[in-house]
């Protein structure tokens, strides 16, 4: 058993006994039950973590095979409160939760990490540019304005992304405003207004902190988005950059998860400009697409490193074993109904081809179905395999 302090106002400080894992009856409760709670059981087991998941889908990816599984809102203050009452500890595996509900657990002497404080500023996009600003850590130029009628004042800013302060994900909170002939599919709620980048490359840096402070990024991985859907549909990792952009971008991630100090992972979304320059975008306190490939990648998994991290273990070493890439499994435009995996079954039979799906039954178009992992010698031989999987596989219905 460890003693850890925790800070529970400005003056007094709370000691907090943090029950070892493996310990009889250790129960971590996680808010959201989709597939990143699921590939976080897997590494749970391991260490004889027992999880309870919180997910307002009855058939939610962790149905059926969390320990215990509750059926409600994340969003709703007294079910987060009623969830998390007999939890040891409390974690996230989605960012738009409650916060109130999370801070009351905090100050019953529950940990929760990462901390509600925290999460409070990434589940608004506004604050997290102020917090950017503020702690010099290098974002591109931004205003904030209220609605429709005040982003279209701001021409001097154009061509910009207009992006949902609170809410968006998957692309689905982001306009680009090329110019004034953009602005009628302007969104008229608080937003940001970020200055375009017309940038080289996306990268993303998964980092993790412990609850001891130690700190390890994983290697930088390189990301294609699918321009219609606006999802991740091929990354790969190591990223095809120098070794200086490569330690730029995780000296910015490891920056940024200590100006924050968060306890767990974050996932750093990053641009490369044309310049060589590395931008924040925008991050993700929790384990994210961008590390899928650690699985099989990787020395330790982020999901493995998650749970060490707010389990206050020793971190993992993410060294990478083998060049890594990832395929995302969406659902086909046209169908809707009972998913089908068309050429799972051929792909299955490549060398280090590793399917992940995440037990939803029913697919729609661009809906995460799965995905597939691919290691190989080199990453032209990861991307030449991606892309056999990509034309190869089609979630449809039968
Ligand atoms: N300032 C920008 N300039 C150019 N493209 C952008 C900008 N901001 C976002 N994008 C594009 O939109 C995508 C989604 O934006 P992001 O802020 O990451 O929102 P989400 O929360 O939906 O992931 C990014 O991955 C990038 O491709
Ligand atoms: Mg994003």
């Amino acid at each position: 058993m460890i003693l850890i302090t925790r800070k529970i106002s400005p003056v007094g400080y709370l000691c907090t006994m943090i029950r070892k894992p493996y310990q009889k009856d250790f129960k971590l409760g996680v808010l959201g039950g989709g597939q990143l709670g699921r590939m976080l059981l897997q590494e749970a087991i391991d260490l004889d973590v027992k999880i309870a998941a919180l997910d307002p889908d009855e058939n939610a990816p962790c149905h059926q095979i969390v320990h215990e599984f509750v059926h409600g809102s994340f969003k709703d203050k007294q079910t987060v409160l009623d969830f998390g009452k007999d939890k040891d500890l409390i974690t996230v595996e989605i960012e738009h939760v409650n916060i109130e509900a999370l801070k009351e657990l905090e100050d019953s002497g529950i940990p929760v990490y990462p901390q509600p404080d925290l999460l409070a500023i990434v589940q608004d996009k506004g604050l997290q540019k102020e917090f950017y600003s503020k702690n010099n850590i290098p974002t591109a130029p931004y205003a904030l304005v209220n609605d429709k009628a005040e982003a279209m004042e701001r021409r001097d800013l154009l061509p910009f992304a207009q992006k949902l302060r609170k809410g968006g994900y998957d692309g689905k909170g982001v306009s680009i405003i090329r110019s004034e002939q953009d602005f009628e599919k302007a969104f008229d709620a608080p937003s940001v207004l970020e200055q375009f980048v017309d940038f080289e490359k996306e990268l993303a840096v998964i980092v993790a902190r412990s609850a001891n402070g130690e700190v390890k990024a994983f290697p930088t991985v390189e990301l294609e988005f699918n321009p219609e859907a606006n999802l991740v549909e091929l990354l790969f990792a190591p990223a095809e950059i120098s070794d200086s952009i490569d330690e730029k971008a995780r000296s910015v991630a490891m920056k940024t998860i200590e100006a924050f100090g968060f306890v767990g992972l974050l996932a750093v979304e990053l641009f490369l400009t044309k310049d060589g320059d590395i931008l924040v975008n925008e991050v993700a306190p929790r384990p994210h697409n961008s590390g899928h490939q650690t699985i099989e990648g990787n020395v330790t998994s982020q999901y493995a490193q998650h749970l060490r991290a707010i389990l206050g273990l020793p971190l993992g070493s993410t060294d990478q074993v083998r060049p890594a890439g990832m395929v995302n499994l969406l659902g086909a435009p046209d169908y809707t109904g009972e998913a089908y995996y068309e050429g799972l079954e051929k792909v299955l039979g490549l060398p280090g081809v590793y399917p992940h799906l995440y037990g939803k039954s029913t697919t729609k178009p661009f809906r995460k179905m799965g995905h597939v992992t691919i290691t190989a010698d080199t990453v032209g031989e990861v991307k030449r395999l991606a892309n056999e999987v990509k034309s190869t596989v089609v979630v449809k219905t039968q």
